[in-house]
């Protein structure tokens, strides 16, 4: 291999620019050119390539976003777009390419990969949904950018008496929303994969402020319902004064997090690492502490990365 290809694709996570920093970085070690792609599988299709170097990477490490762009395309989706990329990166003498970005930037690196095209995928999402992976790049930082919110939140709702109603993303993976709950101590979590009946949140609130709690934060994952509508069921039940944060893309920006920084660096080298070892059609992913990589049809026949149930049982446990 002489040249290698980077691309970020889907929605944008903070890690982004430091695993495209590893993957220039490692690659520039090994002898290698690296072709950034702006903009993910658009950038393919209509040839925006740029040179990377070493001094193109320099002072990225610490920055959210992707400086190479990211987007999602419809037209990876399909067969025609699917060829063109593959033969715009033939044609540029690309002979192995790392995609960083959640499932639907995978299809597109399986698509390429059944073209030819040797490709290696690095799980970027902060919703936490990729299977065979026990974190994505990301999701880290969204936790911290949830938990910091939720504690600012805390002062208020404490000098008052009210539910706050937080709205987390994640589509429809509850994981965000979970690992929130616990680590910013949610009373009540709401998740697509756990069915609920708001009556019993109400009665659950309702408890706690006959006990005295007469503040709470409900975590609900955009998946599991709509915040604002669920914030009007508690106070048409139980007549509680509510308010909601709906977090939105807040939560995918910011200065990746120590933990981001250090995972998107293992990432990043581990697919130089990988495409030089002749490996092609795979994802990395971390598991038990040390990196794997799978094969992006198992990845994607998978779906979606189950709910974490140790999670879910902490989360109500501890928000009695
Ligand atoms: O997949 C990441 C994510 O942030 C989801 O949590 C959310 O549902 C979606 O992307 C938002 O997409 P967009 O940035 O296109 O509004």
């Amino acid at each position: 291999i002489k040249r290698i290809a980077v691309l970020t694709s889907g929605g944008d996570c903070s890690g982004m620019n430091a695993a495209i920093r590893a993957v220039v970085r490692a690659a520039l070690a090994e002898g290698l050119e690296v072709v950034g792609v702006q903009k993910g599988y658009h950038g393919l299709i209509d040839n925006h390539f740029q040179p990377l170097d070493t001094r193109s990477v320099s002072n990225m490490l610490q920055r959210g976003g992707t400086f190479l762009q990211s987007a999602r395309c419809r037209e990876m989706y399909e067969e025609p777009g699917q060829q063109l990329a593959a033969e715009n990166l033939a044609a540029l003498g690309v002979q192995g390419l790392v995609v960083i970005g959640g499932d639907g930037s995978l299809r597109g690196a399986l698509a390429l990969t059944r073209r030819g095209m040797p490709v290696i995928g690095i799980p970027a999402s902060i919703d936490n949904d990729i299977p065979f992976t026990d974190m994505s790049l990301g999701v880290d930082t969204a936790l911290n950018n949830i938990i910091y919110a939720v504690d600012c939140l805390k002062d208020t709702a404490s000098s008052h008496d009210r539910a706050f109603v937080v709205e987390t993303m994640g589509r429809n993976c509850g994981y965000l929303a979970v690992a929130a709950a616990i680590a910013s101590g949610a009373e009540v979590t709401l998740l697509p994969e756990a069915p609920y009946d708001i009556a019993e949140v109400c009665s659950h609130l309702r408890r706690r402020f006959d006990e005295g709690r007469s503040n709470s934060i409900i975590m609900v994952a955009e998946g599991a319902g709509n915040g604002q509508k669920i914030a009007e069921q508690i106070k048409d039940a139980i007549g509680f004064e509510t308010r909601v944060m709906i977090l939105g893309h807040y939560q995918r920006g910011g200065s990746p997090s120590a933990f981001d920084r250090i995972l998107a660096a293992r990432f990043g080298v581990g697919a130089v690492e990988a495409l030089l070892a002749g490996e092609r059609g795979k994802m990395l992913g971390l598991a038990a502490g040390g990196l794997k990589l799978t094969p992006l049809e198992q990845v994607i026949e998978a779906g979606k990365r189950p709910i974490d149930q140790i999670m879910l049982s902490l989360s109500q446990v501890l928000g009695i």
